[in-house]
């Protein structure tokens, strides 16, 4: 028995003739991939960082905190930077709802990251409990962020350089 394939429909078919390689990359390598585990890293290391303070009281952990905030944010602007060169540049990925959704929630983490940064630079003795709760709530947001991000390296094949020799 012959297996009827479903009907595409115009719009799903013009989607999957877009292209969706990577634009921005160093010697095929995309840099958004390269840099998104410097901002996930310190987040939830900022977190670990909270957690240690909490529990020992010790201000090398609040200082460490400060230090730890800082750098994720800056580099998950630098991350955010490349990611949205991505989205602007190539139309296969601007045109996945998949793409906006893990910019809304990449952003949203950005708030988020700052805040918790700027709270430890004017008002450290707020770090508990605001800035604890700050990094709990950015450490979702990464995992958030990254599930959609992974989603569509994975599922939709965004991003992917495959050489030609390959
Ligand atoms: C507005 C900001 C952002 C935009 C528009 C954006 C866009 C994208 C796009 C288009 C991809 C698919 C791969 C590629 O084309 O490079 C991707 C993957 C990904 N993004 Fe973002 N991104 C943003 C910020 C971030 C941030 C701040 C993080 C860090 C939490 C992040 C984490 C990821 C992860 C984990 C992947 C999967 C990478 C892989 O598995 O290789 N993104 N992002």
């Amino acid at each position: 028995m012959v297996e009827e394939k479903e009907p595409v429909s115009p719009v799903m078919a013009d989607l999957r003739e877009m292209d969706l390689t990577s634009a921005v990359a160093v010697a095929g390598h995309p840099l958004h991939a390269m840099s998104v585990h410097f901002p996930i890293a310190l987040v939830i290391g900022t977190l670990g960082i909270d957690v240690l303070y909490w529990f020992w009281g010790d201000p090398f952990f609040l200082r460490a905190g400060v230090w730890s905030a800082g750098f994720a944010f800056a580099f998950g602007v630098a991350a955010a930077l490349v990611g949205t060169a991505e989205l602007l540049l190539v139309k296969g990925i601007r045109s996945r709802v998949g793409s906006w959704t893990h910019a809304v929630a990449a952003m949203t983490l950005l708030a988020i990251a700052g805040t918790n940064w700027g709270l430890r630079l004017v008002a450290p003795e707020e770090v508990l409990p605001h800035g604890l709760a700050l990094s709990v709530l950015a450490s979702i947001f990464t995992g958030i962020a990254g599930w959609h991000g992974g989603k569509l390296v994975f599922d939709h094949g965004v991003g992917l350089m495959v050489s030609p020799d390959e």
